[in-house]
C-alpha cells in the first residue's frame, strides 16, 4: 500500500498530488515588494522540483507599510506583480508534474517596520527609514518597538481591500492556493489574541468581536476568488500565554473561516509577545492540528519541527492532520521530498535529466543513505 504522505489530497477545488507542503518562508530578499530575480529565482525552482505536492510562498505584504523588512516580498502593484510573475514562469518549467503552488498573503501590522532577521530583527532606528506602523491597538509589541497607530475605519476598510486586491493578481499569477496569514503575531493575529488587541469597539473584547475583522477579510476576499482556487488560513492554535489566544478559541476561529468558504487551516502558535516559554519539540504543534481537524472537519495541516519522512507519514497516516508542511527541513534539504519517498516504500519522481539517480541505476544511492558507520 502507499504511503499515506503519498496519496493525493483535495483542497477544496485543488487537487494536490501528495500530503507534503513546503511551508512558507520570507527571504527578506526584495526590491520594494519585487521578488529578487536571481534569489527568488533559484529559491522558487529549487522547492518546485523538492517533490513537495505543494509549495507556498513566503508570507507576501498585501500594502508597503504591512511588510516586515524593507525587503520583504510584496503584492499590491503591477510591478510586484510583474516580478513575482518572471519568478513563477521559471519556476513552473522545472516543478515535477502536479505540483502546486500558493500564496501566503499578509500585514505585519505591529511587527512591521524592523530589520532582517540576520541584522538583529529588532524595529527599525530612526536612521534606517522607519515608517508608522499599523495595529488593532496602539500597543507595540515589545519595549523598543514602535507604538503602531491604532486602525480606524477607514484603516480597516483600506486593509480589507488591499487583501482583495493582492488576491486578484495572486489569482492573476495562476496560483492555486491562498493562504491568510492569520498567525505568528501579524496584523490578523493580533485581531484575535487579546494580548495585542485592546480595543473597545466591535473588534475588540469578546471572541467573536476579535475574530471578527479577519473573517471580514476571508469574506471579502472569498468573494472574488474564482471557484478553483483554494482559500485557506494560517492560523495560531495557541499564544503559549495567560490571556492568550487557547486551542478552544482556535477551534471557534476554523469553524468561523470554515463558515466563510475557507478550505483549509494550517495550525502553528507563538509569536504574539516575546519572553514566552515555547515547548518546543518534534510534533509539538500537531495536537492543534489534530483537535481542529477532530472538530471541525475542516482540511488540516500540521507544521512544527516536523523533520524525518517516517514523523510526516505517521502523522497523516493517524488522521492527526491531513497535510504536513515543512520548512527548515527543505532547507536543509530541498530534495526531501524525494527522499521521503524512497525511504518510505514509494517510487520517487525525479526531474528527468535527474533519472538516474533511482536506486536501480545508481549503487551509490544506498551507499549515501546507509547509517555513518556503515559507510567508512
Ligand atoms: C527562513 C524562514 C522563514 C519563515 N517565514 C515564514 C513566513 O513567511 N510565513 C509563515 O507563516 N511562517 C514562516 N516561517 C515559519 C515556517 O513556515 C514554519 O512554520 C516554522 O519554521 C516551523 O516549521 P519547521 O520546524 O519545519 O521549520 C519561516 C521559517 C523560516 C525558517
Amino acid at each position: 500500500m502507499t504511503a499515506t504522505l503519498f496519496q493525493p489530497l483535495d483542497i477544496g477545488p485543488v487537487h494536490v498530488p501528495n500530503r507534503i507542503a513546503v511551508a512558507p518562508m520570507c527571504q527578506y530578499s526584495s526590491h520594494d515588494g519585487c521578488a529578487e530575480p536571481d534569489w527568488h529565482t533559484q529559491h522558487l525552482m529549487t522547492l518546485a522540483m523538492s517533490g513537495a505536492g505543494l509549495v507556498m510562498l513566503e508570507a507576501t505584504a498585501v500594502e508597503r507599510l504591512g511588510r516586515i523588512t524593507h525587503h520583504c516580498l510584496g503584492l499590491w502593484s503591477d510591478d510586484t506583480q510583474a516580478a513575482l510573475a518572471r519568478v513563477l514562469a521559471s519556476a513552473r518549467r522545472v516543478a515535477l508534474p502536479g505540483t502546486r503552488f500558493g500564496i501566503q498573503l499578509g500585514h505585519a501590522g505591529r511587527k512591521a517596520s524592523a530589520q532582517r532577521p540576520w541584522e538583529g530583527g529588532r524595529a527599525l532606528a530612526a536612521e534606517a527609514d522607519p515608517w508608522q506602523t499599523v495595529a488593532p491597538s496602539a500597543v507595540p509589541f515589545t519595549d523598543g518597538w514602535h507604538t503602531p497607530a491604532e486602525l480606524d475605519e477607514a484603516g480597516l476598510a483600506r486593509v480589507r481591500d488591499a487583501f482583495v486586491q493582492a488576491a486578484r493578481r495572486a489569482v492573476a499569477l495562476g496560483l492555486s492556493v491562498i493562504e491568510l496569514h492569520a498567525a505568528h503575531g501579524y496584523l490578523l493575529h493580533q485581531f484575535t489574541s487579546p494580548i495585542a488587541n485592546k480595543r473597545t469597539d466591535r473588534y475588540g473584547g469578546s471572541l467573536e468581536n476579535r475574530l471578527r475583522f479577519p473573517l471580514e477579510v476571508a469574506h471579502a476576499v472569498r468573494a472574488v476568488l474564482p471557484a478553483h482556487v483554494a482559500l485557506g488560513a494560517r492560523i495560531t492554535g495557541s499564544d503559549w500565554t495567560a490571556g492568550g489566544i487557547t486551542v478552544e478559541e482556535a477551534v471557534v476561529f476554523a469553524r468561523a473561516l470554515q463558515a466563510e468558504g475557507v478550505d483549509y487551516v494550517c495550525v502553528t502558535s507563538g509569536g504574539i509577545t516575546l519572553g514566552i516559554s515555547i515547548p518546543v519539540a518534534p510534533d509539538y504543534q500537531v495536537p492543534f492540528a489534530e483537535r481542529i481537524r477532530k472538530e471541525v472537519g475542516i482540511v488540516t495541516r500540521a507544521v512544527g519541527l516536523i523533520v524525518t519522512p517516517a514523523q510526516a507519514e505517521a502523522i497523516v497516516a493517524s488522521g492527526r492532520a491531513d497535510q504536513v508542511a515543512l520548512a527548515r527541513a527543505f532547507l536543509d534539504n530541498p530534495r526531501w521530498g524525494w527522499h521521503a519517498a524512497e525511504s518510505l516504500g514509494v517510487k520517487p519522481v525525479f526531474p528527468p535529466q535527474y533519472d538516474r539517480l533511482s536506486a536501480s541505476s545508481w549503487p551509490g544511492s544506498a551507499l549515501l543513505r546507509a547509517p555513518v558507520a556503515q559507510k567508512v
